[in-house]
This record gives structure tokens, sequence and C-alpha cells, in this order.
């Protein structure tokens, strides 16, 4: 037998139907908002994300790459915001738009160690408002967040928020992180050490030594900032309090992605049994990603969740999404005559937008009701001799096994408005 590749799940109807319903809750909330969908590749050309200024593990080491029979390096895409921002500069959407909002949603790769909430295909739903350098942008996307969170009925959730400062500031504290860890260099991790001169701040989100004291007694960015960073921020808070967002400020968040300056945050989960992967989304602010791609000097804000954990987290504070359209009616018939009869109904019935369907496999009458019955119809449509003979048919309501006879209007009136 062939089985799916390690990290990667299949989902079946019973499942597609919650993640489809989930789905809808967000585009509906987003559109709101007035944020546009964009589609981009699922694989781009390697320097999408291999970029010079990116070092970060995620893109060194988790992507998947590949070369086209054309000799073209390509990669699988790890997230959504570089192929977002190469498609913003490419289509040149900064001359029609002052602030071009867009959100999206698709599968991603990581090779990673799959666990419960980690796989190596997952999907994100993402958002990004680009093209301005605003607090009460980045205000607005993290409150876009919290609407997501607070809409679906998550209570054991929340947002925490941090910042990293601008340029300068994060020169200063990167500086000042290499002094700090240069003396405990043979206590990081094998991965940190390489860290340690080239993205000295990974290191503060390690998962292994992030649980050491002297990693834990680093430097903060709060420490680093410059005025204007430090006024950016406050700014940033002001806006969010203004719209009534419940956040949570945690002078040690950093985030594992190499583009983001001032703003960033995360959505985190304390369910109890949640497990590790706790981390539904995560976003911030990045000033350099549009210029890298050849666009002009523009920032951009945005976030991202993960589809599979949002979902957890749905279930395991159960929480009830909008149910799986039932079936309107279920067609039983006798024989080839009242079969042909049987199909001719279900289609206009279709047509008309009923949901129903029908056995295919000239099951006996006994059998088609008790299969029927699996699929939770409203209404039994039966078609026997006599129904066919009078143009009537004989409509059970599987819930309160009220049974009539009835013509094609009455039929229609008992289904009810489509
Ligand atoms: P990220 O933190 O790398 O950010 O990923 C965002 C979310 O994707 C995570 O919080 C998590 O829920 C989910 N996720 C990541 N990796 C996996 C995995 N292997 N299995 C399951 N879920 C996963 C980004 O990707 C940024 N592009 C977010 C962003 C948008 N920043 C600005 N705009």
């Amino acid at each position: 037998m062939i089985q799916k590749p390690k990290g990667t799940y299949d989902l079946l109807p019973s499942e597609t139907q919650k993640y489809r319903a989930l789905e809808n809750h967000l585009f509906k909330l987003l559109e709101n908002y007035g944020y546009g969908e964009i589609r981009t590749p699922i694989f781009e050309h390697s320097n999408v994300f291999h970029r010079d200024s990116e070092f970060s593990d995620m893109v060194l080491k988790e992507t998947y790459n590949f070369k086209d029979k054309g000799n073209r390096d390509l990669t699988l895409r790890p997230e959504g915001t570089a192929g977002v921002i190469r498609s913003y500069v490419e289509e040149k959407l900064y001359a029609k738009e002052e602030i071009t909002k867009l959100y999206y949603l698709g599968p991603n790769f990581r090779y990673e160690r799959p666990q419960k909430g980690r796989y190596r295909q997952f999907y994100q739903f993402g958002i990004e408002a680009v093209g301005a350098k605003s607090p009460s942008l980045d205000a607005e996307v993290v409150n876009l967040s919290y609407k997501i969170i607070t809409s679906l009925g998550l209570k054991q959730v929340k947002i925490k928020i941090n910042t990293l400062g601008d340029i300068e500031s994060r020169k200063k504290y990167n500086d000042t992180l290499i002094t700090y860890f240069t003396p405990f260099k043979e206590q990081l991790c094998d991965n940190c050490q390489q860290r340690l001169n080239n993205n000295p701040m990974r290191i503060l989100d390690c998962k292994i030594d992030n649980k050491k004291d002297f990693v834990k007694k680093a430097p903060k960015p709060k420490d680093y900032l410059t005025p204007e960073a430090a006024k950016y921020f406050s700014d940033v808070l002001r806006y969010l309090n203004a719209m009534d967002v419940i956040y949570e400020v945690d002078d040690s968040l950093v985030r594992g992605l190499d583009y983001y300056g001032h703003t960033v945050f995360e959505v985190e989960a304390s369910i109890k049994g949640f497990g590790a992967h706790n981390i539904l989304g995560g976003g911030g602010h990045y000033e350099k990603l549009i210029s890298e791609f050849g666009g002009p000097n523009l920032s951009g804000v945005g976030v991202a969740f993960g589809m599979e954990r949002l979902m957890q987290a749905i279930e395991a504070e159960k929480i009830q999404l909008p149910a799986e359209k039932q079936f309107d009616f279920y067609l039983l018939y006798f024989d080839e005559k009242t079969k042909i009869a049987a199909l001719k109904i279900l289609s206009e019935l279709r047509d008309l937008g009923y949901k129903g369907d029908i056995n295919h496999l000239d099951k006996k009458f006994s059998n088609q009701l008790k299969r029927a019955l699996r699929f939770n119809p409203k209404y039994l449509i039966i078609i026997g001799e006599e129904e066919l003979n009078n143009n009537t048919y004989t409509v059970k309501d599987v819930k309160t096994e009220e049974q009539v006879t009835i013509d094609y209007e009455q039929l229609l009136k008992k289904l009810g408005n489509k």
C-alpha cells in the first residue's frame, strides 16, 4: 500500500466541511475590512525566499528546493508573505493604491520534524496590508487578528505584542546580543552557535536554548529603541487601546523570520492539553521586503494563521462552526420504471438548488432506505407504481415520520424556498 508522505495528511469530507465553514467565516470578515484575495504560485524562483538579507533557519534549512527540467532553481513556498510581495512589486500594485490590502489561503511546505500541530504541508491564512509605514495600519492588522479569535469565540487565546524597533535600534540591539552571548557560546545548541554572529535574535526564539537562564536574562529590544521607534510602538498600543483590543506586551518576543522591524506579534493558545505548538498565528511589520524585490521604499504589515492549529483550538474549546448543509431529500424507488422517474425528479430538484441523492445500485427498497438514512436527509421521497401513475410523490419527514402523498407543486412547497 502506498502511504502519504511523512508530515502530510488527508482531509476527508467530514473535516473539509469544517474547514470550509472556517474559511467562509474568515473570508467574510476580511471582505468587511476591505481586503481582497490574492493567489500566488505554490512554487517560486528560489531567490524569492533565499534573499541576501534573509538567512533565517526556516529559509535556509526547511525549504523544499528542486530544479525543474529547464535547470531552474525553484522552491515550494514555506510561507505566504514573500510571494505576495514579489507579486505586489511585479504587478506594480503600489502604483494603483496607496495601501494594498490582500489576503490569501493555501498550502505551504516546510521540512520540519512532524508533530501534533506541525506538518510538512500545512495551510496558512494570511493578510498583508502593503504600502505604508503607519502605526495605525499595524494596529489594524493586530485588531483583525484579535477579531479573528473573538469572532470565532476562542477564549483561551491571547495576543502578545512587542517591537523590534527601526533599523538603527535593531543594529544596536544585535551588536549588544553578540557581545552578551559570546561568552556563553559553548553552552548554546549547535544551531544557535551558528546564529550567534549573523542572527543573534533567533537565539531568544530557540526552543532548546530559550529555557536556559542566561538566555532568559538576555538584554531586551525595548532597551535599545531609538526615540522614534519607541514613539512608533506607543502609538501602535494607543490605537489598539482605542479599538478595545486586548493584548499583552511581551518584551522577549522576537519572531522567527528576519524581515521584521517595529511591531511583531503572535496569537498564542493556552488551552489545556493543546500541545507544544500553541502559536496559532504570527506577524508583524516589514520595512525592507518591498525594496528587496526591486520595488519602492515602502513598508507593509501582515499576519498568518496556521489553519490546522486554528481548527485544533476551535475543537479544543468545543466551538460549533456552522453545520454542514443537510440533505434536503433522498429518493427511493422500486424498479427500473420508477428509477427513471426518480432520476428525472432528482435532476430537476438539484437544478432548483435542493441537495439530494439517490442510490444508483438498484438495491432492495429496505437496503436503499437503510443507506439513505445514513445521509440524514430531511425528507425521503418515494416513487412507486402508484405515484408514477398518478404523477405524485410520497414524502416522509424523517424526523416526525409524518408521511403524505402530494403532487409536484406541493412537493416544492414542502421542500421550502431555495
Ligand atoms: P510564521 O510564524 O512562520 O509566520 O507562520 C505563521 C503560522 O503558520 C504559525 O503561527 C503557525 O500557526 C503556522 N505554521 C508555521 N509552520 C507550521 C507547520 N510546520 N505546521 C503547521 N503550522 C505551521 C509567517 O509565515 C509569516 N509569513 C507571517 C506574516 C505575514 N508576517 C507578515 N505577514
